[in-house]
């Protein structure tokens, strides 16, 4: 993928826990150049380190995808070490839980911030250096939460349906160009997100290493979407789409009940 000599060039953003981490030392075993980018410092450069150890190369870039300014200098610093990307994984998220009863505009604002306007940042920097050069591969971290509107997660979904579009439209656009986009779409995968929630509604959740190598394996057989665990994706693509309203929401609704029970506020 990468036409400059040496090994692959990739940005993972989000990289200081989680998905973003293991996805980063993934990398790192493959002896590739890895940025990560994250605003918690300490733990970026304890990605860095690890990406070091696994044999990779690493530039710790600390900051928010919320930043306009950050997002541009922390490409600029990667052009100027490396001379460009092959891979931009963008992969910060956030989840704020929120029931419609108590709406919150500040919760869908803050969300949709990170998870759509954070890769939107990263793709207007990242395309223009891939599609002159004629090749790359972007990567966007959805979830099968697109899929459906869940109860109390109203910000999340729209934001990861809004992302899963976006990165669709950038596809079709880019085709031709040599810059392929993948979509990734987890089920429940073990990070600081889901340590917050009670695991019992969490059906299939996944250890993060292999959240990391399914992200990885989809993104090696530049997979338009990448879904997965299957046992959850396939009841995500094919059965919840088809369920009609009248269906859906009861049924939605009682799930909604269910997680207040398991987490009171
Ligand atoms: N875990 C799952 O079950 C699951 C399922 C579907 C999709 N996803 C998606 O996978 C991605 C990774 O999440 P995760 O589950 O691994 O959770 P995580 O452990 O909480 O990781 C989220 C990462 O995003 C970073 N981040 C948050 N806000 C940021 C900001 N403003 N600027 C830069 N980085 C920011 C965090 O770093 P700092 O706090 O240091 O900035 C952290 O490194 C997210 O997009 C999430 O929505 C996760």
């Amino acid at each position: 993928m990468s036409d400059a000599p040496g090994p692959i060039r990739a940005v993972v953003t989000g990289a200081t826990s989680g998905l973003g981490r293991a996805l980063a030392v993934l990398m790192g075993r493959r002896g590739w150049r890895v940025a990560v980018t994250g605003r918690r410092a300490e733990r970026l450069e304890e990605t860095a380190k690890l990406v070091r150890e696994a044999g990779g190369e690493a530039l710790a870039l600390p900051g928010s995808v919320t930043d306009d300014g950050e997002v541009r200098a922390h490409y600029a610093a990667i052009a100027a070490a490396w001379g460009g990307l092959d891979w931009a994984v963008l992969n910060a998220g956030i989840s704020a839980p929120m029931n419609a009863r108590a709406f919150s505009a500040e919760a869908v604002r803050r969300t949709f911030d990170v998870n759509v306007l954070g890769a939107a940042r990263w793709l207007e920097a990242v395309i223009p250096g891939m599609a002159a050069r004629g090749s790359g591969l972007i990567a966007g971290i959805s979830s099968l939460a697109a899929l459906r509107g869940l109860p109390r997660t109203g910000p999340y979904c729209a934001s990861k349906a809004a992302l899963l579009t976006l990165l669709e439209s950038a596809r079709v656009d880019l085709r031709g160009t040599g810059v392929a986009v993948c979509a990734v779409c987890p089920g429940f995968v073990k990070s600081e997100i889901t340590n917050r929630r009670d695991p019992r509604a969490m059906p299939f959740l996944m250890e993060t290493e292999d959240g990391a190598a399914a992200v990885l394996r989809g993104l090696d057989a530049r997979r338009r979407v990448v879904h997965f665990p299957w046992p959850l994706s396939y009841p995500a693509r094919f059965l919840w789409p088809a369920l009609p309203g009248f269906l859906y929401d009861p049924i939605a609704a009682l799930l909604g009940t269910l997680k207040d029970r398991a987490s009171p506020s």
